[in-house]
């Protein structure tokens, strides 16, 4: 029977944070492990992970994000939520990190065909972990969609991102202001049984 106190259903996007409260180190070091557990194609283990808890870093990079996303122009065929981001940019009033204390960056080796989804993998595994110790998560794909930005790149440079990586995803961690209660359905993501 379904249950919905199972972790999976109980983890829910945040995106209103209690910014001032950051992650004890031991319960940060309890998400990681989680990622270091997930599994990876071939077994490769090549996600590298940035983890920003420094409020500088975390201030610096959500005012370069807005400030690249700014400088963008829309095309017809510009996905919906980037479209978001830079119309939202434009106006000055983007936080694509929601102010959660912990980012954590994913990146793998550039042309490794499986570093998406070993990345999702990951910060799946690291969202259920936060779950079941109360911390509220939420993916974070910005970094991964400004990768080739020559300003994002040379500041992620600068903090430990290697020349011959790429971006492959993010996610946020920290208490969450409110934990949504209602249900976010799901009538999409189709079975066919045969
Ligand atoms: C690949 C991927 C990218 C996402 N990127 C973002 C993002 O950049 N910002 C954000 O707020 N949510 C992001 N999300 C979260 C989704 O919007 C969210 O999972 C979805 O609306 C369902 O809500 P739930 O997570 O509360 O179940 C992303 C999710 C996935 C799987």
């Amino acid at each position: 029977m379904i249950d919905k106190n199972s972790i999976y259903r109980r983890r829910r996007s945040i995106r209103s944070y209690d910014t001032d409260r950051q992650i004890d180190k031991e319960d940060l070091a309890l998400i990681l492990d989680a990622g270091t557990y997930a599994p990876s194609g071939g077994n490769s283990q090549t996600t590298h992970r940035l983890v920003i808890t420094d409020r500088q870093n975390l201030d610096k990079l959500e005012e370069l994000v807005q400030q690249e996303f700014a400088g963008m122009e829309i095309e017809e065929n510009t996905y919906k939520s980037l479209k978001n981001s830079i119309l939202r940019s434009k106006q000055g009033n983007y936080v694509y990190d929601y102010r959660a204390p912990v980012l954590v960056i994913t990146a793998n080796r550039k042309g490794y065909g499986n570093a998406i989804a070993d990345s999702a993998m990951m910060i799946q595994n690291m969202m259920l972990r936060a779950t079941e110790l109360g911390i509220g998560s939420c993916y974070i794909n910005q970094l991964h969609w400004l990768d080739e930005n020559p300003v994002i790149r040379d500041y992620l440079l600068s903090l430990g991102l290697k020349e011959n990586e790429t971006v492959t995803g993010g996610v946020v961690f920290g208490y969450a202001k409110v934990w949504p209660e209602t249900e976010l359905k799901r009538e999409g993501n189709p079975v066919t049984f045969i």
